[in-house]
């Protein structure tokens, strides 16, 4: 069989990682460099559909978001080629934040009081306190304010319908702010069964204790010790499975990866944000906990069905730590040669986000450079794995949060 993986990232290093462990594959082709996609992945350029269609690829697994709301798998569907991934339509879960609050609130998802609005006037009048201030669509993970007084959430307002966002910020939704602990919980989609995985927990601050700027995540636990089987099958329930038969009622069928955020409130879990793909860095401690061939699960969420049976795990649990290069979140002092890599791989999977390969050596070459993912026999052993792999890898600059996993270290 032949897979075309498009994104090159950590997350879809990850992808790449379990889907290469399949023995339906023949060939995974990649149209993005990552240094660390298995050796004799095909490099593919040009038009993904054409190519697809030229080189008889049997599914086209979609990483990121950006071609989900590009319309890259209607596309694909449209020329006969399984995808997985969301359609267009189904991907405004993640691309339009106001679809997603009235979608949840037309179908009884639970989820925070909101409004919108397309007018800085209306936008300010609805600021009493403290709340959440989003731009509606896509801003690179950077869109969501958590503001602490109203001033910041007037300021945040002011500064989205100034442009800082581009068109994503030309409609605000302003939101209660929640508290409490907060949770991944994403579920595989064939467009009317929720399978959901592992729960998983970002550690998306930029500093320990939860302190500094918002990144893209800075490290992924899975799955997190307070997150219980009974609340898992009530998100699935409530959340998941809730969502997809809405999204078929209203004619946007899901299927592919459903993450839903969620926040432990003190009145039970609520819906955060929907996205619509793996989440990164949460895809790879997932990736390492899934004890079964992720190929057919994601046919059967492409084509055929999923199985209704639960899916397979490994005992224990898994962490990925993700190191990061100087000035990350901000601009990233990157182009510096990366060693370790060997000695850590022994006790740590690496996966490769921002890094590029020149010559024999690699280089640091984004903000966040390496996911280090290690399994344990419980959060504490594959910490402490995790961490040992990172201390064995070195660059300039390098730098990474010491408490993923809970303890500092
Ligand atoms: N880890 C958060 C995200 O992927 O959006």
């Amino acid at each position: 069989m032949k897979i075309m993986l498009v994104g090159g990232g950590g997350r879809e290093g990850a992808l790449a990682w379990k889907i290469q462990q399949s023995p339906l594959v023949a060939e995974l082709l990649v149209t993005a460099a990552n240094p660390g996609f298995p050796a004799g992945c095909t490099p593919l350029e040009g038009d993904l559909v054409e190519e697809a269609r030229a080189r008889g690829v049997d599914l086209v697994v979609v990483g990121p978001e950006g071609p989900l709301a590009e319309g890259l798998s209607d596309r694909l569907r449209e020329a006969g080629i399984a995808v997985f991934g969301p359609s267009r339509a189904a991907a405004q879960l993640e691309t339009s934040k106001e679809f997603a609050k009235a979608f949840m609130d037309r179908h009884g998802i639970p989820t925070a009081r909101w409004s919108s609005h397309e007018d800085l006037e209306g936008a300010l009048q609805a600021v009493t306190g403290p709340c959440v201030v989003k731009a509606d669509g896509l801003a690179a993970g950077k869109g969501v304010v958590v503001a602490s007084t109203a001033e910041e959430a007037r300021d945040a307002i002011r500064s989205m319908f100034a442009g800082a966002f581009g068109q994503a910020g030309h409609r605000v939704v302003v939101e209660e702010r929640l508290t409490g602990p907060e949770v991944s919980v994403l579920a595989l989609c064939d467009g009317f069964r929720a399978v959901p995985l592992l729960p998983c927990r970002d550690h998306k601050r930029r500093f320990e204790d939860d302190a500094g700027p918002n990144t893209g995540g800075m490290g992924a636990i899975c799955p997190p010790p307070d997150v219980s089987e009974a609340l898992l099958a009530e998100i699935a329930e409530s959340v998941l499975q809730r969502t997809v038969d809405g999204m078929a009622a209203e004619g946007r069928p899901f299927r592919g990866v459903l993450y839903a955020g969620l926040m432990l409130t003190p009145n039970g879990p609520r819906v955060l944000e929907f996205n619509v793909r793996f989440g990164d860095p949460e895809c790879q401690p997932l990736m390492m906990m899934l004890d079964e061939d992720i190929v057919p699960l994601m046919l059967g969420a492409a084509r055929d069905g999923l199985p209704s049976r639960p899916l397979k795990w490994r005992r224990g649990a898994a962490c990925c730590v993700v190191m990061v290069s100087g000035g990350y979140p901000g601009s990233a002092e990157t182009g510096f040669s990366i060693t370790g890599i060997d000695a850590a791989s022994e006790d740590a999977q690496v996966f490769f986000a921002g890094a590029k390969r020149e010559g024999s050596r690699i280089l640091s070459a984004g903000g966040r450079v390496l996911g280090v993912t290690a399994h344990g026999s419980n959060l504490g052993v594959a910490a402490q794995a995790a961490y040992g792999a990172v201390s064995k890898i070195s660059f300039n600059g390098a730098d990474w949060r010491k408490d993923i996993g809970g303890s500092l270290k």
